[in-house]
């Protein structure tokens, strides 16, 4: 028999700094797929929230792939970290008629997050004061960091005999440093709780099927399969390309597949690229077409939003003060993390960025998502360059924190109305908007969010 030739990985990737609408996008993909595809995730654990509506319930999910509530196999990829109690946790809500247990598998080789990883990972947040970097505190940073330092506890390592003596070297050593650097001692942290709950979930964990992703990847492929990578945060946090120190710290880009499952790079195919209409952050860290600048960047890091609804009840979309109006945009889009509950940072589309994380990802497709949180706007902006030294460039500095960028920008008009009042039909200054973006941006948009229901898009017609 001739041998089926392997089709190519579908990378679904955030083109901004997180939040872009991944969960909905993969949610969608995976309504379409049958009981032998696959969908992996391949990097970061949970600090990603990747929202999705199922029969008009909306759940969020940290670590399960967005696929859950299809057909398809799903798999936790070895570039990933698993924080096992959020795992147990999040499985807990799923409701009892989906069967997702005999279809979840997890690699040997991704990390555990220890109850010390989440320890250090706060207290080295806090002592950093303003210089914080805005982590979610999930302990994302320092279980990477064990890999190469070559302390990692991994999911392999459970059920072997020297499980305990690893996680105890490590739990212990992370005691030590804590004490020195910190002078915190880690019994405050009500550490029995975390720990009791850390070996439920590893109890959990060792129910589910343990397999190599680079087999389960490959052996879906070989029989002309699809596997569907689905990307957590956004391509701006890369940890190598990202605007750093402000990033998370795995490679969140499309080449992270390959080291993620462990598969040749031939195999990762042409990515489908998640971008909101406008622009969000969460955390510290540079964003040039922020609504309201630096002062709404502090004001984001110090406000909760029900302080920001007190002081402002009523934001005006069309306020002469871009501060005002990127509150605007938060409360209509809902802006505030899916994780941390955090005020997301706004602001408008950024040519310059959008084009550099759709060639990094080779995103020969674009979702633009969020779209209706436009509705009642005077105008859009879009920044097709910077001026960087007195001179126009649309090339992103190096160090983006450290050099002063002045957007430019083009301003669109806005549709009358609602989006979702027109029944699956855009109207023109909307299609203006996304025929802007694709000829600038040199890749297609094939569908465009209306609202945060899985059926709530318009695929593209015109
Ligand atoms: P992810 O991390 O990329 O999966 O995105 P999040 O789930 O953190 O944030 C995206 C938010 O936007 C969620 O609350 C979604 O329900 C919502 N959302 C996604 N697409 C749309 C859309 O087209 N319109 C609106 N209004 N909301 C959307
Ligand atoms: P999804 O998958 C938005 C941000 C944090 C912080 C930085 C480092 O939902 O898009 P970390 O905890 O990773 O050490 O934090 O990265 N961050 C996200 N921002 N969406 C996410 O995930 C994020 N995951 C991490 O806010 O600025
Ligand atoms: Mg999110």
């Amino acid at each position: 028999m001739p041998k089926k030739v392997a089709t190519k990985i579908s990378p679904v990737i955030g083109l901004q700094w997180g939040d872009e609408g991944k969960g909905k996008g993969v949610a969608r993909i995976a309504s379409t797929l049958s009981k032998s595809d696959l969908i992996v995730r391949f990097q970061g654990g949970n600090n990603a929230g990747h929202t999705i509506w199922h029969k008009s319930i909306c759940y969020v999910f940290h670590l399960i792939p967005s696929g859950v509530f299809g057909k398809a196999k799903i798999h936790l990829g070895a570039g990933m970290v698993i924080d096992p109690w959020a795992l147990k946790k999040e499985s807990l809500v799923i409701p009892a008629g989906i069967s997702f247990m005999s279809r979840l598998s997890v690699s040997p080789h991704a990390v555990l997050v220890l109850p010390s990883h989440q320890v250090l990972d706060s207290i080295s947040e806090k002592t950093k004061g303003k210089n914080k970097i805005g982590s979610t505190g999930k302990g994302i940073g320092p279980a990477y960091e064990s890999l190469p330092a070559r302390t990692a506890v991994r999911v392999g390592d459970i059920g072997q005999k020297d499980f305990l003596v690893k996680y105890k070297k490590l739990r212990d050593m992370h005691g030590e440093i804590l004490k020195r650097t910190y002078k915190y001692d880690i019994k405050k942290s009500d550490f029995k709780k975390l720990e009791h709950d850390f070996f439920e979930g590893i109890k959990f964990l060792s129910s589910l099927e343990m397999i190599k992703s680079s087999e389960i990847v490959e052996s879906t492929l070989d029989r002309g399969n699809q596997v569907i990578a689905e990307g957590a945060q956004g391509s701006l946090l890369d940890v190598r390309f990202g605007h750093y120190p402000y990033v998370t710290s795995s490679h969140t880009v499309a080449s992270g597949i390959g080291t993620g499952l462990g598969i040749s790079p031939h195999l990762i195919g042409p990515s489908i690229g998640i971008m909101k209409a406008y622009v969000t952050k969460v955390g510290e860290g540079p964003f040039p077409t922020e609504l309201g600048g630096k002062y709404s960047a502090v004001w984001c890091r110090d406000n909760k939003f029900q302080y920001e609804i007190d002081k402002y009840p009523h934001p005006s979309k069309d306020s002469s003060d871009d501060f005002e109006v990127g509150i605007a945009l938060r409360r209509a889009g809902s802006e505030i993390g899916a994780t941390t509950g955090r005020l997301r940072r706004t602001g408008w589309l950024d040519i310059p960025l959008l084009r550099q994380t759709i060639k990094i990802n080779n995103a020969k497709e674009l979702v633009m998502t969020k779209l209706d949180v436009l509705n009642g706007f005077s105008k859009i902006k879009v920044c097709t360059h910077y001026i960087v030294n007195g001179k126009r460039t649309d090339k992103v500095p190096f160090d983006l924190s450290k050099t002063e960028v002045k957007p430019v920008y083009v301003s669109f008009p806005v549709w009358k109305g609602k989006l979702a009042q027109h029944e699956g039909k855009l109207p023109k200054e909307a299609i203006a908007y996304v025929r802007f973006l694709e000829k600038t941006l040199g890749a297609k948009i094939v569908y465009v969010g209306t609202g945060p229901e899985d059926h709530q898009v318009v695929e593209r017609y015109w």
